[in-house]
């Protein structure tokens, strides 16, 4: 079942998610339905509280790379309880969106590895260092576990650049092709 994202301005997307236990109520379902919405939407990582859900739970595929990295092939990962524990000093810059801010595009700097600790859908405990594309990406997602969104991260000027376009979202002036969830009433 395809889920409606949640958009900016909406309050789930700025708060701390928490972890979870292997009872959490119906989470292979949830985690299936996470992919079916992601893979709808053409993206390539979805995080709980673009669902509406403030828990640790992010899903990320990159199968659609795979022409370009065969590493990636049949990449499809569900990453529950997951934490960065470190990152790398060196830094790349990289082109990023996010499904819940559509229409927007901006290049973030973040460091190029992160140290990971997760568990698996069958909560088996995760450590690892990732790097190169999905380095990026897990940064991109983990950030929405602490509320944080990769617009927070551009340089000052782009963000005074689009601070007009982020309110006209927050008020529900967009469009995109997958369904979405928007409160116009908390503004
Ligand atoms: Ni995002």
């Amino acid at each position: 079942m395809k889920l409606p994202i949640y958009v900016y301005g909406e309050p789930v997307l700025r708060k701390k998610a928490e972890d979870i236990t292997a009872s959490y109520p119906d989470l292979k379902q949830l985690i299936e339905n996470m992919f079916e919405t992601l893979t709808n939407a053409d993206g390539v990582g979805l995080a709980a509280p673009q669902i509406g859900l403030s828990i640790r739970l992010v899903v990320i595929d990159l199968s659609s790379l795979a022409d370009e990295d065969p590493k990636y092939k049949d990449f499809k990962k569900a990453y529950i309880n997951g934490h960065i524990l470190e990152s790398s000093e060196e830094t790349c810059s990289m082109g990023e969106g996010c499904l819940s801010i559509p229409g927007l595009h901006e290049n973030v700097v973040r460091p190029e590895r992160v140290h990971i600790k997760y568990v698996d859908e069958n909560f088996e405990e995760k450590d690892e260092w990732v790097d190169g594309f999905l380095a990026r990406v897990v940064q991109h997602e983990f950030g929405h576990l602490e509320g944080e969104l990769y617009t927070d991260k551009i340089s000052p000027l782009r963000k005074q650049l689009i601070s007009r376009k982020l309110k006209s979202i927050a008020h529900g002036k967009y469009s995109c092709t997958y369904k979405t969830k928007f409160n116009r009433h908390h503004l």
